[in-house]
């Protein structure tokens, strides 16, 4: 038996810990404490995932929910560590570059209980992204490595981390995307809506750079003011962007778009069924150009920078600058090539990362 807490916290942590808790579940031979840092806690970006992706309650929820970055990692730090003195576990599981898995690590790690990271070695290169620090202090502090894309594992090398313990073993979110396609396909979101198939595009915003800075937001925004006469615009809105525009002075340009439909966060399947069948995505989510990827949907991503450079170089993936002429210019090109975006699947995006994990962990780890 091998005794792991898995870490989860925030949205995108749970389309991760799902396959992962499967495997593990069903092989018979991990015992295994979900822990749910409770960072994010609505039941749009929380509760809603772990009924659809059938991920077992968590055994226990550290309720941290918001905060400043220093005051949120040291409440997941506080209340992480007497679960794991219960527990006495012989590995902590973090996924992605959350605030909750750099948090969960340095109290692993300093209590002596090794690490593992999955979604390791990725980097945008750019201090200034949480994320970016999350990542490079996660990885610095892990025993076990699991790695998505070639270029995770070349980071790592030139980082001088000790290749032994690095694994390229695929993508546990495309695991969950693979697994549920068939299940999404089902979803009534587009009657909801009255969308058509690829005659409407899907927005999501979150980055810090993005929506805290009024200024980019702004140039943001003005380019979907273009781009709404053409096509139909489709914008779950996170928690902190709606905070954001509520109350500012872009709140009645938005809401003065007649092509744009403005909805809460919605479900994972809601979401894929979405994707799957959009003209075009516009985001500057890390999973979503992934999710892309394999959907074989053009992506823009409005980043200067992207962790995940497989996306770029063999998926559907562009990188497109804070501008608003920028935005409508990358637009109209991809809109001339009918939204068609060519592409190939990285290697390992199978659907079969977790179950590589798993098996890594039971034959080298055990
Ligand atoms: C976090 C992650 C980011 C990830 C994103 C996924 C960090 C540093 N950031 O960003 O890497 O891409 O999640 O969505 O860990 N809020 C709610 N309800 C919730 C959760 C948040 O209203 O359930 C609001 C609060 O006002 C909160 C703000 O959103 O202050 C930001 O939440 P937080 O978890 O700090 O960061 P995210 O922007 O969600
Ligand atoms: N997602 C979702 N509903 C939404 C927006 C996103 O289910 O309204 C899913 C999306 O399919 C992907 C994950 O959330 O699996 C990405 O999370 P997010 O963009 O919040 O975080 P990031 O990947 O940028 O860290």
């Amino acid at each position: 038996m091998i005794k792991i807490i898995c870490v989860c916290g925030a949205r995108p942590n749970f389309m991760k810990i799902a396959p992962l808790m499967k495997a593990f579940n069903q092989s018979g031979k991990f015992q295994t404490l979900l822990v749910h840092t409770g960072q994010h806690y609505d039941q749009k970006m929380s509760t809603l995932f772990f009924d659809e992706l059938n991920i077992p309650k968590p055994d226990i929820n550290l309720e941290v929910g918001s905060g400043s970055h220093a005051v949120q990692t040291a409440e997941v730090m506080k209340r992480f560590e007497p679960v794991v003195l219960d527990f006495k576990p012989d590995y902590v599981l973090v996924v992605g570059d959350v605030n909750s898995t750099i948090a969960c690590g340095m109290v692993a790690v300093k209590i002596g209980v090794k690490l593992i990271h999955v979604e390791a070695g990725l980097r945008s290169f750019d201090r200034s992204m949480p994320e970016e620090i999350n990542r490079v202090l996660t990885d610095s502090i892990s025993d076990i490595l699991f790695v998505t894309e070639q270029s995770g594992i070349d980071n790592l090398k030139n980082e001088g981390v000790n290749s032994d313990k690095v694994y390229l073993v695929g993508n546990v979110m495309i695991d969950t995307l693979l697994a549920n396609k068939d299940k999404a396909e089902k979803s009534d979101i587009l009657e909801k809506l009255y969308l058509e198939k690829k005659k409407y595009a899907v927005i999501t915003l979150h980055r810090p750079s993005n929506v805290d800075d009024m200024n980019n937001l702004e140039k943001i925004i003005s380019a979907f003011e273009v781009i709404q006469k053409d096509l139909k615009l489709v914008f779950p809105i996170h928690p902190r962007t709606k905070k954001n525009i509520e109350g500012s002075s872009l709140q009645a340009r938005v809401t003065a778009m007649t092509n744009l439909i403005l909805l809460e966060p919605v479900g994972y399947l809601d979401f894929l069924k979405l994707t799957a069948n959009a003209a075009i995505v516009i985001t500057d989510s890390g999973g979503i150009q992934e999710e892309t990827t394999i959907l074989g949907v053009p992506c823009m991503t409005l980043r200067e920078n992207t962790e995940r450079p497989v996306t770029v170089a063999e998926g559907t993936n562009r990188l497109i600058h804070i501008d608003t002429q920028d935005i409508i210019k990358h637009y109209n090109q991809i809109k001339s090539a009918n939204f068609e975006a060519k592409g190939r699947i990285p290697k390992f995006w199978d659907g079969k990362a977790a179950e590589r994990i798993a098996q890594i962990l039971l034959t080298s780890y055990r």
